[in-house]
């Protein structure tokens, strides 16, 4: 094998995830961030997806998800589940499942948790450091990365990795 052919398997199959679309974006501040997590609340096929967000300590990945949530219709107090790794909430659309796996360090709990079942059934499933969890979770639909600015904005790629991601990135086009 060529190294360029050998970089660019690199490049298409990074992190396992084989990326079929990708795109860039910009959030300037915190609004920013609940103006995008409006629109893809309204993103047809959001609702079976299993989206990722990585980013490091701050980079804002509960913060988009309680904005997420807040725009699926979820009432009072958003806890982060960083002790707990998983908070659960019933909609009229469906189960959203949001996970931190940042304490996640025994396979078995997988199993024990029933984590294993709620990637294999419908539903929402929204993961914070899913690289903790890299050798059990299943292949992401959409995968959100944020990387903190020296001027605190935030820069945002959104990656698909199956059709259905593609699907609802695809819905974000053309919304005012
Ligand atoms: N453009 C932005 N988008 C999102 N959050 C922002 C933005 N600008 C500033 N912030 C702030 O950055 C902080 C992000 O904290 P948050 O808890 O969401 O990070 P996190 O990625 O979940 O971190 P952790 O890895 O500890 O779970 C919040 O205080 C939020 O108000
Ligand atoms: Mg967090």
């Amino acid at each position: 094998m060529g190294p360029a052919l050998h970089l660019r398997n690199k490049f298409i199959f990074s992190r396992h995830l084989r990326i079929l679309e990708s795109h860039h974006l910009i959030w300037s501040d915190e609004s920013a961030c609940e103006t995008f997590a409006r629109e893809l609340a309204r993103c047809p096929g959001l609702m079976d997806c299993s989206v990722e967000l990585h980013g490091s300590l701050g980079a804002g990945k509960t913060t988009f998800v309680r904005h997420l949530l807040r725009a699926l219709g979820v009432e009072g107090r958003i806890k982060s589940p960083s002790y707990a790794v998983l908070e659960s909430y019933e909609l009229a659309q469906g189960l959203v499942s949001h996970f931190d796996f940042y304490r996640f360090e025994d396979p078995r709990e997988w199993e024990d948790a029933g984590f294993r079942e709620v990637f294999t059934s419908p539903g929402l499933k929204l993961s914070e450091w899913p690289e903790k969890a890299a050798g059990v979770l299943p292949v992401a639909d959409v995968q959100i990365w944020i990387t903190t600015r020296a001027d605190d904005a935030r820069l945002v790629e959104l990656r698909a990795g199956t059709p259905l991601g593609v699907q609802v990135l695809n819905g974000l086009e053309g919304q005012e």
